[in-house]
């Protein structure tokens, strides 16, 4: 009779745990981030969820949450840092907090072009960096594109002298900061939801962006100007954190490795095409002018902001900023 008992309420308990073990919830990845769902990032995200639906199905879910709607970029660092999140793709010009040595990337006329930068980031040296908040638990996945920043404005920038007394929106960024007074001009450091809303009410006269978030943010209603300058550049590190990252199942964690490499070359390849694109949009807005820079233009805005470079030289090293310099050749 007790034997009876017994093996009923062992074969019970197993029935119970196979069926919480198929009925398990799937793990469930947010990835928050602050620009429209038509731009680089926002599609390298939705990339990300459709590659893990399709292959990860019932055990990982994907929840994309764009447009700041989640996080505004003053939160998202805090919110994945206490696991509100697991994923976002944060712009290399917001991490000085976190690492002094990313802030290489926002030295201004540092890299001729997105083939450059993106030579730089495969290098040895640029994967380094993606494990250089590691011990803050937070660990670089990849690297992904938006694009080389322009200047814009309410008047006419052609020459650094244009740009005296202006104040320019940036990200948080000392280098910015600094890029913005060696012009003569001011800067203010805003969140991404509000620079509309600070050009226009004059809070802030002018700023620095990709083509992509420009248009997306429509700053075109608000920016008579934009100066082709290509003087910086827009990139992100697609972050999660250590402990996340490394307590998935194994499996679990080499597909979604897999994903992000897919993930990495569609934004990628969507950067080329958006900026591209969103530059044709400004100009068939017919708000804005685009300013093409000769080459004697651009090289005075050059000379007035690349003594930036040796007020960071120490916080970022000088060897990281040479290796960095030497990606601009391609052998
Ligand atoms: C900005 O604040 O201008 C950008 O970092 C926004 C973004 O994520 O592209």
């Amino acid at each position: 009779m007790l034997n009876v008992f017994w093996k009923t309420l062992v074969f019970g308990l197993a029935v119970g745990l196979l069926g919480t073990a198929m009925a398990a919830d799937p793990i469930v990845i947010k990835f928050s981030h602050v620009v429209a769902e038509q731009t680089p990032k926002g599609q390298g995200a939705l990339m990300f969820k459709k590659l893990v639906e399709e292959r990860l199905p019932g055990r990982v879910k994907v929840e994309v949450y764009p447009n700041s709607t989640l996080y505004g970029d003053d939160k998202e660092m805090e919110a994945l840092l206490l696991g509100e999140v697991q994923i976002i793709a944060r712009s290399l010009a917001k991490f000085e907090q976190y690492t002094k040595s990313v802030q290489l990337f926002d030295l201004p006329f540092l890299f001729d072009d997105i083939a450059a930068v993106d030579r730089f980031q495969q290098s040895p040296e640029g994967q380094k960096l993606l494990k250089s908040m590691e011990k803050k638990n937070v660990t670089g996945l990849a690297y992904w594109h938006n694009g080389m920043k322009q200047l814009s404005a309410n008047r006419p920038l052609r020459v650094p002298e244009d740009a005296r007394g202006l104040t320019f929106r940036i990200q948080t960024s000392a280098v910015l900061d600094e890029q913005f007074k060696a012009v003569g001009a001011k800067a203010q450091p805003m969140i991404f939801s509000v620079v509309y809303q600070g050009l226009r009410t004059g809070l802030v006269n002018g700023t620095e962006n990709t083509y992509s978030n420009f248009y997306n943010q429509k700053l075109n209603e608000v920016q008579k100007y934009v100066t082709e300058s290509n003087h910086g550049i827009l990139d992100y590190m697609l972050i999660t954190t250590s402990d996340f990252w490394n307590g998935l199942p194994p499996d679990i964690r080499s597909e979604l490795d897999r994903i992000v490499v897919e993930s990495t070359a569609h934004a990628n390849k969507e950067a080329e095409r958006f900026n591209q694109q969103d530059r044709q949009r400004v100009l068939d807005a017919k708000t804005t002018e685009i300013i093409t820079l000769t080459p004697q233009e651009r090289s005075a805005w050059r000379d007035r902001m690349k003594p930036v470079w040796t007020k960071f030289e120490k916080e970022i090293g000088a060897d990281l900023i040479k290796a960095a310099e030497a990606s601009n050749t391609t052998q």
